[in-house]
């Protein structure tokens, strides 16, 4: 249920909503065990504004490789292209904590080199956060980033840069070993520092006692109903595509909707049914 209403009628860029204060990062750790976080990804501005109101944080995920450029994996996204999108979701919004994906490459070397990507981040798009893949090996980069004053929000289990290595998509966790790490890896980012964890396609077990083996909220991604929220990217919720992977619900059909949409327009171009009279000017002499 939205706790305020906003009106985007003014300007499509600017819009001038009833002044509230955003949500912080602290108000979003204290709501673990309270009340479930909301997060949906969000890459426009539009979209932004429109989901805004309804979430707690809007996530400028990386997702964004294969959502709006099609790419084939998250690997070739750029720090141009998170800035450039998390800039727009920033100037969408004005009550849910935005945080951006550090894309690959731009944060694994060192500390430094994340802490510098992480800044840029931070100065050029205006968000409050950054989140960043990886357990054990990233505790290091989490601890010197939260110590210079970045909130910083976790990713383990399925972590998609890492297809590579991973060999594809499946869930992660179904077999004891690998159950171990990923409660190692949740444990290890969460006494670093971060604020917020994303488990992603976990098997339901490990998502509840990572939930409860950690101090900050957990957030769910095909990581069952345990977590302390849920994140789904937002065009998958939305039926903008045919295929979804199964642990997304389909809140529409853009798919089907946008469909129709095309067609009557292009048959009413066609014969000459658009523009009708309302969408002519015409001199009033
Ligand atoms: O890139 C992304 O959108 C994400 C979420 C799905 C968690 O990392």
């Amino acid at each position: 249920m939205s706790t305020y209403t906003i009106d985007t009628s003014t300007s499509r860029a600017n819009p001038s909503p009833t002044p509230m204060k955003r949500l912080t990062v602290p108000k979003l750790r204290e709501m673990k065990g309270r009340e479930p976080i909301v997060m949906l990804t969000a890459y426009t501005m539009r979209m932004a504004q429109l989901l805004d109101p309804h979430c707690d944080i809007l996530l400028v995920g990386d997702s964004l490789g294969q959502v709006i450029y099609g790419l084939p994996t998250t690997v070739p996204v750029t720090m141009e292209m998170m800035c450039a999108h998390g800039a727009a979701v920033v100037r969408g919004s004005w009550h849910s904590v935005v945080a951006v994906d550090m894309p690959f490459g731009s944060y694994e070397a060192n500390p430094q080199q994340a802490f510098e990507s992480a800044a840029r981040i931070l100065k050029e798009t205006g968000a409050a956060a950054v989140k960043l893949e990886g357990g054990e090996a990233m505790a290091e980069t989490i601890a010197f980033l939260t110590a210079r004053g970045i909130p910083v929000i976790g990713h383990v289990g399925l972590t998609p840069q890492a297809v590579n290595m991973l060999g594809g998509y499946r869930a992660r966790g179904r077999d004891e070993a690998e159950s171990d790490k990923i409660l190692a890896d949740a444990r290890a980012v969460s006494e670093a520092g971060c604020f917020l964890l994303v488990l992603e396609g976990v098997m339901e077990e490990i998502a509840a006692e990572a939930t409860r083996a950690v101090a900050c909220p957990t957030i769910g991604i095909g990581a069952s109903a345990s977590c302390d929220g849920q994140v789904l990217v937002t065009e998958d919720m939305m039926g903008l595509f045919e295929r979804t992977p199964r642990f997304v619900k389909r809140y529409d059909d853009l798919a089907g909707r946008v469909t129709a949409a095309a067609a009557a327009y292009a048959d009413e171009v066609r014969n000459r049914g658009f523009p009708g009279e309302e969408q002519i000017y015409r001199s009033k002499k």
